[in-house]
C-alpha cells in the first residue's frame, strides 16, 4: 500500500457494463497501519464544506447542482494542487460551478483554504482519483475540463501512468458537453505535443478512430506569448517554470457536436 494520498500509478480498467457503484473508494484512517504518518488523512475528513471526501462526492453524480446549491455550467479542474487556479477560476467566473479534483489529502485541505480565502461560494474541492472520472460525472455534463501541469511521468517505462493519454481524451469526449472545452497546460512538452497524435492513434502510433475533438488553440509558451484562451490564470507550477525561465505548453480542444 502506498503512502496515504499518493497519486495513482495504475491503469484504470474499463467500467463494467451496468456498474453503478463508485470504483474509487475512500480508505478510512483505520485502513492504514500508520494513519498518523499523514495528519491530513483525518484533517481532510474533518474540514467540511467546501471539501468533499470521496465518499461524499460520488453520490452527486448527475446532480452536482445540489452540491453547489444552484444550476450553473460545471467546470472541473483535475489535480488542483494548492488550489490557486481553482479559487481564481471560480472568482473570475461567478456564473460557473467549479469543482477541483485532487488525490493528495494535504492538497485538498490547501485547496479548501484557498477557496475560503477567495470568499467564493461557487467552488468545491473533492479528494478523488482522476482515473475514475466516470464515478463522478454523467456523459455530456461538463462545460469545461482543465488539466494544469499533470504529473509528467517522462520515463518511457512510466508512460502508462500519464493521465494525458488516449483513454483520457476518450473520457473527455464522453464527459464534455457539445462545444465544451478541454484546456491543458504542461511544462513537459510531450504531454501537449502528443495530444494531436492521440486523436487518431494510440500511444504507440497504431491508428484508431478519430475522436470528436477539435483543436481550437495551441501555444508553445504561455509565459512569453498568449495562451490559447483569454484570461489565463497562472498556476503554482506555472509560476515555478516562469521563474526558471522555462516554457509552459498549452492546448485547447473543443467537443464536436454529437
Ligand atoms: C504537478 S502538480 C500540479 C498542481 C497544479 N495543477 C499546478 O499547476 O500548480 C500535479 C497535481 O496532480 C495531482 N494528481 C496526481 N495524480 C492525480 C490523480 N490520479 N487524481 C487527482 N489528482 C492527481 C497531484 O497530487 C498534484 O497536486
Amino acid at each position: 500500500m502506498g503512502a496515504p494520498g499518493s497519486p495513482t500509478t495504475r491503469r484504470r480498467m474499463p467500467r463494467p457494463e451496468g456498474e453503478s457503484r463508485p470504483r474509487f473508494t475512500d480508505r478510512l484512517p483505520e485502513d492504514f497501519t500508520r494513519p498518523d504518518i499523514n495528519p491530513f488523512l483525518v484533517a481532510h475528513r474533518e474540514h467540511g464544506h467546501p471539501l468533499l471526501p470521496a465518499s461524499e462526492a460520488w453520490p452527486y453524480r448527475g446532480r452536482w447542482h445540489e452540491a453547489f446549491g444552484r444550476e450553473a455550467p460545471l467546470h472541473v479542474e483535475i489535480g488542483s494542487g494548492n488550489g490557486f487556479f481553482l479559487a481564481e477560476l471560480a472568482r473570475r467566473n461567478p456564473d460557473w460551478n467549479v469543482l477541483g479534483i485532487e488525490i493528495r489529502y494535504k492538497r485538498t485541505v490547501l485547496c479548501a483554504k484557498k477557496i475560503e480565502a477567495a470568499g467564493v461560494s461557487n467552488a468545491l474541492i473533492t479528494r478523488y482519483d482522476a482515473w475514475y472520472l466516470d464515478d463522478l460525472f454523467e456523459d455530456g455534463s461538463l462545460a469545461g475540463l482543465y488539466v494544469n501541469h499533470p504529473d509528467p511521468w517522462p520515463k518511457v517505462r512510466h508512460e502508462k501512468n500519464r493521465l494525458l493519454s488516449r483513454w483520457f481524451l476518450e473520457e473527455s469526449c464522453r464527459l464534455l458537453a457539445d462545444g465544451a472545452w478541454l484546456r491543458v497546460k504542461s511544462d513537459f512538452e510531450d504531454n501537449v505535443a502528443r495530444i494531436p497524435r492521440l486523436l487518431d492513434a494510440d500511444g504507440e502510433g497504431a491508428p484508431l478512430p478519430r475522436l470528436p475533438l477539435q483543436i481550437t488553440g495551441r501555444s508553445d509558451d504561455v509565459i512569453t506569448g498568449p495562451a490559447p484562451w483569454p484570461d489565463d490564470i497562472e498556476t503554482n507550477y506555472q509560476s515555478k517554470f516562469r521563474k526558471k525561465g522555462e516554457p509552459v505548453y498549452a492546448i485547447e480542444l473543443r467537443r464536436e457536436a454529437r
